[in-house]
């Protein structure tokens, strides 16, 4: 399992790094990466993908995650299937694009042929357990794939 990352202050990161953990409890092998360290030839050889990405700016996507999330948008319809994938985005309610960038990575991911195997989960400030809920459920659904 391919397990990526968008961030500015390191949240994302933390979270997905407690996601591979918790993949490796199930027995799941996981590579977590920083999204600036990946690119769309690599999704297409991936079947199972977690994203943990928060919103900046105006909405805006961290600038780790901005060249990533140009590629895939560029790439062709289709490109992506195979790909199971759920994202997790963290946020602020105070702003009014709450969660705006995790949302752009779930409907571009589907968009491009990818199955959204787990719900997106939008996450407020105080995120650290509705985040560990949500890895756990997302882990265990991804043991359901081959
Ligand atoms: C300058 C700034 C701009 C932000 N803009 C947004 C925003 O537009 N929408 C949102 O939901 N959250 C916004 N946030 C909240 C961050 O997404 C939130 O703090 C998140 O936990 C940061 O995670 P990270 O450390 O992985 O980047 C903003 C935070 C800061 C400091």
């Amino acid at each position: 399992m391919l397990i990526l990352y968008g961030t500015e202050t390191g949240n994302s990161e933390l979270l997905a790094l407690d996601a591979a953990s918790v993949a490796r409890e199930h027995g799941i092998e996981a590579t977590v990466k920083d999204m600036e360290d990946t690119n769309v030839e690599e999704l297409t050889g991936v079947r199972r993908l977690l994203v943990f990405c928060s919103t900046w700016g105006d909405g805006e996507q961290p600038d780790n995650a901005q060249d990533l999330f140009d590629e895939v948008s560029e790439c062709e319809t289709g490109t992506l299937a195979g790909l199971n994938y759920g994202v997790l985005a963290l946020g602020d309610t105070a702003f009014d694009l709450f969660c705006e960038s995790g949302k752009e990575w779930d409907a571009i991911l589907e968009a491009k042929g990818a199955n959204r195997l787990v719900d997106r989960m939008d996450c407020d400030t105080d995120y650290e357990d509705d985040a560990a809920f949500w890895t756990e459920e997302s882990v265990k659904q991804m043991k359901t794939v081959e």
